[in-house]
């Protein structure tokens, strides 16, 4: 996904383009780029590179303006240049657009317009946009008509901001959020509430196939079909200290560390919002539980503990994946869908999809005004607030702990989850994080592959892992169930493999230890994960003992976050925004 960001204001504008972008950079990194309007001509600038990188090199806080758009790039189509930055312009720089989304029809209309005369400058879907929007146009001067055609034309999904050289910003959403926001002194359409929350917390939601037409007058909003209408202004939850890293040197071990108190803030849920939901799932024919990343981690935690005390199929489906998996949803299914963002396009479409044949959609989200929590049934917040680094952290703890709420809620106690008691424990390893860099530092340089090995509830936790460290310190690393080293995985132990044993003192202890063992003979190197020490232990990462073995994924996942983030740091990878990733993958 990318960022997109416009701005009419009293004040010049391009210092705070250049904020908003800083601040949803996560969104996507691979070039930057803006266009001001300054006396009835648009200047563009853009570079390969993050915010601070171009603006640096194109001094782009500088630029002229009351009017600007600008963008972070997460490249889909066209290569990582600077001529594929955004923004893109017509072919009489009259009008300059940035994206977010794909244009699935932008060949054969880019074939048309070329027929037409329009040059083309760039390798991208997006530049149909301008040329389109310049087609329309300048059949009759008229913003609202232009838009009204463009938005005709294009298929897929997709949220623009175009700017005119007579200073208005036309901009539409379909599949992809954009949000207005007002202050006293300036308009703004953005990506996310991040791009403007600095100024004002007045946010107005444009719903899907809704176009808004901002000039310095005012606001004017309409559907795909030109009908006029209205949206509500909301005054946005969060505060923007949460997007400051404090005396952290990253977001993302920021974010570590504030799980001592974020897993208990999951839980902290409305009554009548928590039985509602908790009343969907007892009623439910079947569940289905679907996610992307991290929240498909969550998925599975959720299924396992679910099917075993509720006594319900609970079917854990990746998000990705649920197209082709939906053959069992009818009218008495519910759908519980998890996602930090509530934008990932897959689980939006895994969602549309239930709902078509009939399912009840019931959402846990971190960002409560995000998409999926707007169009589900019932939504949960797990109310962590923003989660800046790229790879998920407190929001999978997040997701967990309210996962755990809502089945010892309808269970009548049986995990027994005790927010304080966990709270506390994690605050403890925590405080161990610098032995758990030393172990990093001991046993990891030279290492590129990396084996996790884990049974039943433990199992999701390799996987999360795994992940952690492919994202934060790009190494390879696998998530195994414990049971299935001896059907193929065994082949790839030798002695430059280390290998992570989640192995606590639960009923999996037996199975698993003799797994150490089979790798061990190997000659690979272990690292326990346990509260019971163990000889077989090259080397072992302690946790507290639990009193339910459904509680140890919450406690087993930190510190695997701690070594994937010194890792991270061993291999100077980029720890809050790595490449090729973005926050949540909005385009399918
Ligand atoms: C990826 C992120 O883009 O999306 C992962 O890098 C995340 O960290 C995944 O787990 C799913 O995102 P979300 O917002 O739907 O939970």
């Amino acid at each position: 996904m990318c960022s997109i960001i416009g701005i009419i204001g009293k004040n010049l504008v391009a210092p705070e383009l250049v904020d908003s972008l800083r601040r949803m950079e996560y969104r996507g990194y691979d070039s930057v780029g803006l266009a001001t309007l300054s006396i009835n001509k648009i200047s563009v600038r853009k570079g390969i590179g993050n915010v601070s990188q171009v603006n640096k090199s194109l001094s782009l806080a500088e630029m002229e303006g009351f009017v600007g758009i600008g963008h972070t790039r997460w490249a889909t189509h066209g290569g990582v240049t600077d001529y594929n930055a955004h923004p893109h312009s017509c072919c009489t720089n009259d009008i300059a657009v940035v994206h977010n989304g794909i244009v699935e029809n932008y060949l054969p209309l880019k074939d048309e317009l070329s027929k037409k005369g329009h040059r083309f400058k760039s390798e991208t879907d997006t530049e149909v946009i301008a040329h389109l929007l310049e087609e329309h146009y300048n059949a009759n001067k008229d913003i609202k008509a232009a838009i009204i055609e463009t938005v005709k034309r294009i298929e897929g999904s997709f949220a623009f901001v175009a700017m005119f050289a007579n200073g208005s910003l036309a901009c539409a959403r379909l599949d992809e959020p954009l949000v207005i926001g007002i202050s006293d002194n300036a308009f703004y359409a953005s990506s996310d509430v991040l791009g403007f929350l600095k100024y004002t917390d007045q946010a107005m939601f444009l719903d899907n196939r809704d176009i808004a037409i901002l000039d310095k007058h005012g606001i004017n909003i309409f559907t795909f079909d030109g009908d006029s209408t209205a949206r509500g202004v909301t005054k946005v939850a969060w505060e923007l200290a949460d997007v400051n890293k404090g005396e952290f040197a990253h977001y993302t071990i920021k974010e570590i560390f504030e799980q001592r108190t974020s897993i208990k803030a999951a839980t902290y849920q409305e009554e009548y919002k928590i039985k509602a939901f908790c009343d969907a799932i007892a009623s439910a024919g079947n569940i289905i539980v679907t996610g992307s990343g991290s929240s498909y981690h969550t998925s599975l935690i959720m299924s396992m503990i679910g099917s075993r005390l509720l006594k319900k199929r609970f079917d854990p489906v990746m998000a990705s994946e649920f197209k082709y998996n939906n053959d069992s949803i009818d009218k008495d299914t519910v759908l519980i869908a998890i996602s930090q963002s509530g934008e990932t396009a897959d689980v939006l479409s895994a969602t549309k999809l239930a709902k078509a044949l009939g399912a009840k959609i019931l959402s846990i989200v971190n960002v409560p005004t995000s998409s999926l929590a707007r169009t589900a049934d019932a939504s949960l917040g797990i109310n962590c607030g923003p989660e800046i680094g790229v790879a998920a952290t407190k929001s999978f703890t997040g997701q967990v702990s309210l996962a755990y709420a809502i089945l010892d809620r309808m269970s009548g106690g049986k995990i027994g989850f005790d927010r304080e008691v966990v709270s506390d424990r994690i605050t403890k390893m925590l405080a161990d994080s610098t032995g758990i860099e030393r172990l990093v530092n001991i046993t990891m340089p030279k290492v590129n592959d990396i084996y996790l090995l884990g049974r039943s509830i433990h199992f999701p936790i390799v996987l999360e892992g795994a992940l952690k460290m492919k994202e934060l310190a790009y190494v390879h690393a696998e998530g195994i169930a414990a049971g299935e080293l001896k059907h193929g995985p065994l082949a790839l132990m030798d002695k430059n493999a280390v290998v992570f044993v989640l192995n606590p003192d639960d009923k999996t202890y037996g199975d698993t230890l003799s797994s150490a063992y089979e790798v061990k003979a190997r000659g690979a190197k272990i690292i326990g994960i346990s509260n019971v020490p163990n000889e077989i232990y090259d080397a072992m990462i302690p946790i507290p003992r639990m009193e339910n073995e459904l509680l140890y994924p919450l406690v087993e996942i930190v510190p695997l976050q701690l070594f994937s983030y010194y890792l991270a740091l061993q291999h100077n990878a980029d720890q809050d925004f790595p490449r090729n990733l973005a926050k949540s993958v909005t385009v399918r």
